[in-house]
């Protein structure tokens, strides 16, 4: 498989993992069989960021809307979470890569909350790729929870309100140590954002793609990035201001 020069690989990618229920749906078995096979997908995809050099990848694993969902497939994902968690740390800590989970984690059971606290404490201090899953995660959540530590900031007398601008309030996002997100990715033929980072996505580039979630691989992580890599990224400047830099 080839690799793509590394000034072209983009730093950040962020992935909505959408179509796990109908590629279940197509070989007749329950949502949840097809919510297990995007496991590999995801290993896949960590595999291939860690060739690339990719520095952080977001993935969204639940978003806040999801709790909509019939009780039994709620219950069916989060049971894969804690199953996934358990099997997967140790190889991923291995490979060092440092687990966040971003997100109202306060939602989930107390046993769940711990796992997520003592696998991202375990690999704390890794820094090949930064990988964050997104669980009860919304975009707009996340700006309102920014904004809230912010006021409480000020409030306290701890921060001035003048010192509130796009970066500072960036640092208070789930992902403000990160580097900026350059790769948005949604599987499943859907072009939405479905509430993922809203704020990060502002010059973020799009990459929609038919394939399910379960059967994206190492070779579709790679068109995504091919693809990345012959955009003009121009953050309002003219193609040939670009062109010159
Ligand atoms: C994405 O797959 C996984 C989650 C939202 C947890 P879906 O379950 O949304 O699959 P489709 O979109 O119904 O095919
Ligand atoms: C987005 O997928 C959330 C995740 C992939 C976790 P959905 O399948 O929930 O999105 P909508 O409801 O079709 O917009
Ligand atoms: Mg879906």
């Amino acid at each position: 498989m080839t690799t793509t020069p590394q000034t072209y690989i983009p730093r950040h990618i962020g992935i909505v993992m959408d179509g796990n229920g109908r590629w279940a749906k197509a070989r007749h078995r329950p949502r949840s069989f097809g919510h297990n096979a995007g496991r590999k997908a995801v290993r896949e995809v960590v595999e291939g960021c860690l060739r690339q050099g990719v520095e952080a990848l977001t993935l969204f694993a639940f978003s806040s809307e999801n709790w909509k969902r019939p009780e039994e497939e709620v219950g069916a994902l989060l049971d894969l979470f804690v199953r996934a968690l358990d099997k997967e740390v140790d190889e991923l800590d291995q490979n060092g890569v440092r687990l966040r989970f971003i997100g109202d984690l306060d939602a989930f059971d107390k046993p769940l909350q711990q796992r997520m606290l003592a696998a991202m404490k375990r690999t704390a201090g890794n820094v090949k790729l930064q990988m964050n899953i997104a669980v009860n995660y919304g975009g707009r959540w996340d700006v309102v929870q920014a904004a809230r530590k912010l006021a409480t900031a000020v409030a306290r007398g701890d921060m001035q309100v003048d010192a509130i601008d796009e970066a500072e309030f960036d640092r208070w996002t789930s992902l403000g140590e990160l580097p900026p997100l350059d790769l948005f990715i949604r599987t499943g033929g859907d072009r939405r954002v479905s509430n993922f980072l809203l704020w990060q996505l502002a010059y973020a580039e799009l990459y929609f793609t038919d394939t399910l979630w379960p059967d994206f691989n190492q070779i579709s992580l790679q068109h995504a990035i091919n693809d990345f890599a012959r955009r003009e990224r121009r953050f309002g400047r003219t193609g040939d201001q670009v062109a010159q830099a």
